[in-house]
């Protein structure tokens, strides 16, 4: 939905073959650690490739809030002039993240060793989710969150008068929640320690070794221990922001699915703890090519050439989950095109993303003559040679599945409609136009 409250329904029909550039927008996970710890730095940090999407806008706005400077100039850097650690000022109202459970749960970490307090809010999608997953981590620096049934938003964070090191082990796979910790743990004193069982997305440590602090990773019995020293002095950093792996994922995949298609998507970002997506789409047979493969501000980044073939089903290996975490929903709809059967187990956490997306994908795809099966934590999606579509999908304020049902569209027999695409707006701005530019057949549907 759009942020004035009015549905934005869509359709999607089959089209002929895709070519071109697809430039896709700056990593989202990137550039809402780069205003956080920008703001959390002393000095200017400035930013290039930041993504100027609804959930980043918010994260901006946020750190405003708390009293950092932050400026869009006018050739697109953004630049951040930053209060250090344990500079927050306290907010003089409700801080509104809007659909961004990254940008919440990470600015609650950000917040929570200092004394202040913040009421956090955000948009239906943002109020439903769990919060429980930081506020208990955080308690245990002293901070006490005070949040509607459930730890739901709205929500206030009484951030800790004195706070404490903690040493968490994380209950699920989230990067969010380790993100959280580490955050909060930069204004205790001593060493805070994260352990994770499965990888999960690194920016937050990358970023933090960027910026001064002492952080170190090292692989034991108990997974991966992360340590962190408090109350470094963070100084303001120049970030070069890739483009978004899970963003290119849409581009990457509606080539793949539409015959003859032949395109290039540029400087996307192959952080190993984000590159699951591609690892599967190989194991399936894709003709996917890179190129250029560098390091730019930490990150690795690399040219992709993607053409159309014949693709098969996977079972998609469950230790890779959670590098490909967000890209499920997009998978869905090309294991929908493959030859048999695409399992796909291990994937719980998909239920509490912007929306439960496994029901959200089950239900989207069995209305366009897909057969799917669902458990608790898997779905197995059996490949049709000709997808009937012809249904209408519901987004749940939910971007990915916006656009996921967009590209299904691209093949299937009859127009797929989803009923609102305002959310595409939270990640992924130029969906719309850049896709069609490459061939994609999307049209408003008025009234
Ligand atoms: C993100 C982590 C993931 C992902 C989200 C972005 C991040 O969430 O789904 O889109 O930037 O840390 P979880 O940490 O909850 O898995």
């Amino acid at each position: 939905m759009s942020s004035h409250g009015t549905s934005k329904p869509m359709t999607s029909r089959k089209c002929g073959p895709l070519s071109g550039v697809a430039q896709v927008p700056g990593d989202k996970s990137i550039s809402h650690r780069a205003l956080i710890l920008g703001a959390l730095s002393m000095g200017e940090t400035r930013v290039t490739g930041l993504l100027e999407g609804g959930d980043v806008l918010d994260t901006a706005q946020a750190m405003r809030a708390f009293g950092a400077e932050i400026n869009r100039m006018d050739d697109g850097e953004w630049r951040i002039h930053g209060l250090g650690v344990g500079g927050f000022a306290e907010p003089e109202d409700v801080i509104d993240c809007g659909n961004a459970g990254t940008g919440v749960r990470l600015i609650m970490g950000a917040m929570a060793s200092t004394d202040i307090s913040v009421t956090f809010t955000g948009d239906a999608s943002l109020r439903s989710r769990p919060m429980g997953r930081v506020t208990d981590p955080l308690a245990l620096f002293g901070a006490a969150a005070h949040g509607r049934s459930g730890g739901r938003l709205p929500l206030t964070m009484v951030g800790a008068a004195d706070p404490v090191p903690v040493r968490y082990a994380t209950p699920m796979p989230s990067a969010q929640v380790k993100s959280a910790v580490l955050l909060a743990g930069l204004n205790a004193p001593g060493e805070t320690v994260v352990i994770e069982q499965e990888p999960t997305r690194d920016h937050t440590e990358r970023m933090l070794a960027g910026f001064g602090a002492e952080i170190s990773t090292e692989i034991t019995d108990e997974g991966r221990v992360i340590t962190l020293k408090g109350q470094p002095e963070l100084t303001g950093q120049t970030i070069i922001v890739p483009r978004d792996p899970s963003s290119a994922a849409f581009p990457v995949v509606a080539a793949l699915l539409v015959e003859g298609s032949d395109i290039s998507v540029p400087n996307i970002g192959m952080n190993p703890t984000r590159a699951g997506l591609f690892k599967a789409l190989k194991l399936m047979g894709a003709d996917i090519t890179y190129s250029n493969e560098r390091l730019e501000g930490g990150e690795p980044v690399a040219d992709l050439r993607v053409k159309h073939g014949p693709l098969k089903g996977i079972t998609v290996p469950p230790e890779n989950a959670a590098t490909m975490i967000d890209e499920y929903p997009i998978l869905a709809v090309l294991a929908a095109t493959a030859t048999g059967a695409t399992h796909m187990p291990g994937i719980k956490e998909m239920r509490v993303k912007e929306c439960d997306r496994i029901d959200a994908m089950v239900t989207g795809l069995t209305a366009c003559g897909v057969k799917v099966d669902e458990t608790e934590d898997s779905m197995t999606i059996h490949g049709v040679e000709h997808i009937p579509g012809g249904a209408t999908c519901k987004t749940h304020l939910d971007h990915r599945i916006a656009m996921s049902f967009m590209c299904l569209g691209m093949v299937t027999q009859n127009p797929v409609k989803i009923d609102d695409a305002g959310a595409i707006e939270t990640s992924f701005p130029d969906f719309i136009p850049l896709m069609q530019t490459l061939g994609a057949k999307f049209a408003k549907v008025n009234g």
